[in-house]
């Protein structure tokens, strides 16, 4: 034998496109380049001082240093509840139709495990967070991808799906505000998944990580808000990118009572809950004025216009985004994906991620992520202005 042996799932697994990425990145980085990282999806402001200090109260509290219960307390699911009324007017019952997650990521690997028989197919947008893809493929499922194009703004064209695969279909994840694209979704399209999801017998899980990041006014929606979702899907929400909590791990899902007590089934049999001061610092977040959540779009907003005006003014065709922290940018003419994130990076020290690391779908784009402070993005913008393309 040799050792170690890696299953066959782990194999499977397509390679880390990003890692020669990463390489060349720190590769400048020791050599004294100032490099300007808008590659990573991770906010670099802090989390909100009251929510730091209630996790600071609770964790001094004895109470809170025994195994937490599997479904969250009720106190975070009631909290979860009250958010979804207030902010995406959807009623949810805290007792059966709210679970708690250690992120939104969790959630997405497990739901598989629980709704999808090996051979079984599961729809997902691409490009697209890859976990869709890898927890399918984890649970034996099948994944077959529904490209977002351009030219029907980033939505899934859900009559191109031939009828032996629907057949087959169980599963289908979908995300607006979406990341990669910043495209957004409207009631419209949401009830075109609930009727398309009812012919066919598939699950609908939209995951809103990105909901409360949003421009212009704009206000994304609830899934769930769709007549008849509630029937056949469930919500993923983050603390991640709404507060600030990347770090912390928490999230929780909504939805059909019977799709909660199915991942709920996985999770108590793989993890035991979220510490519960975690829980009392992220029920601090949602019963809180929100604020804090107003003033880091402020902050975003800011960015994406400065990295907006550069890309314009280099010929880049790239409409400012509603929603999410990312910019998808169209590659200029003779690049790929790769190539353009590799000249960025060499003659610019600027880290952005290759369309085609979120799927095939994702190539001729790059993304963005407005993860550094406004000078920074400037900066950024005046080093890509001096590039020869
Ligand atoms: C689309 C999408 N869904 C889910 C996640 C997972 O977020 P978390 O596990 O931090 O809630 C991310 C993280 O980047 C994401 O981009």
């Amino acid at each position: 034998m040799t050792f170690p042996m890696y299953s066959d799932r782990i194999n499977a697994l397509p390679p880390y496109l990003f890692a020669a990425i990463d390489e060349a990145r720190d590769e400048l980085i020791a050599k004294g380049v100032d490099v300007i990282d808008l590659g990573v999806g991770d906010p670099d402001l802090p989390t909100h001082p009251h929510i730091v200090e209630a996790m600071q109260k609770a964790v001094c509290d004895p109470g809170t240093h025994q195994y937490p219960s599997y479904a969250g307390m009720p106190e975070f699911r009631k909290a979860a509840a009250e958010w979804c009324r207030k902010y995406k007017g959807i009623e949810i019952d805290p007792a059966t139709e709210v679970l708690s997650l250690i992120g939104s990521k969790e959630a997405v690997a497990h739901i598989p495990l629980a709704f999808v028989n090996p051979g079984d197919v599961v729809l997902y947008t691409e490009p697209g967070y890859p976990v869709y893809k890898i927890g399918t493929l984890f649970a034996g499922g099948e994944p077959y991808p529904l490209p977002l194009k351009a030219e029907n703004s980033f939505l899934p064209d859900l009559d191109s799906i031939p009828e032996d695969v629907l057949k087959k279909s169980r599963l289908f994840f979908f995300n607006y505000p979406n990341n990669p694209t910043a495209a957004t979704a409207d009631m419209a399209f949401f009830e075109k998944v609930v009727k398309f999801c009812k012919k066919h017998d598939i699950i609908a899980v939209h995951d809103n990580a990105y909901c409360q990041m949003a421009y212009d006014g704009y206000e994304a929606p609830s899934f769930l808000a769709a007549e008849g979702a509630m029937d056949i899907g469930m919500e993923l929400y983050s603390h991640s990118k709404t507060y600030n909590m990347t770090g912390w791990r928490l999230g929780f899902a909504v939805g059909n009572k019977d799709l909660i007590k199915g991942l709920g089934k996985v999770k108590s049999n793989v993890d035991s809950g979220v510490f519960d001061a975690i829980q009392i610092a992220g029920i601090a977040a949602l019963s809180s004025p929100q604020d804090c959540v107003n003033e880091t779009n402020k902050i975003y907003e800011e960015r994406r216009n400065a990295l907006i005006e550069g890309l314009t003014a280099m010929g880049l065709e790239v409409k400012p985004p509603k929603a999410t922290f990312y910019i998808w940018a169209p590659v200029p003419k003779g690049f790929t994906s790769i190539s353009f994130a590799k000249l960025l990076l060499e003659e610019a020290g600027i880290v952005a991620t290759p369309g085609v690391g979120f799927g095939d779908a994702g190539e001729g784009y790059i993304r963005f992520a407005l993860t550094k402070p406004v000078e920074r993005i400037k900066e950024a913008v005046e080093r890509m202005k001096k590039l020869q393309l």
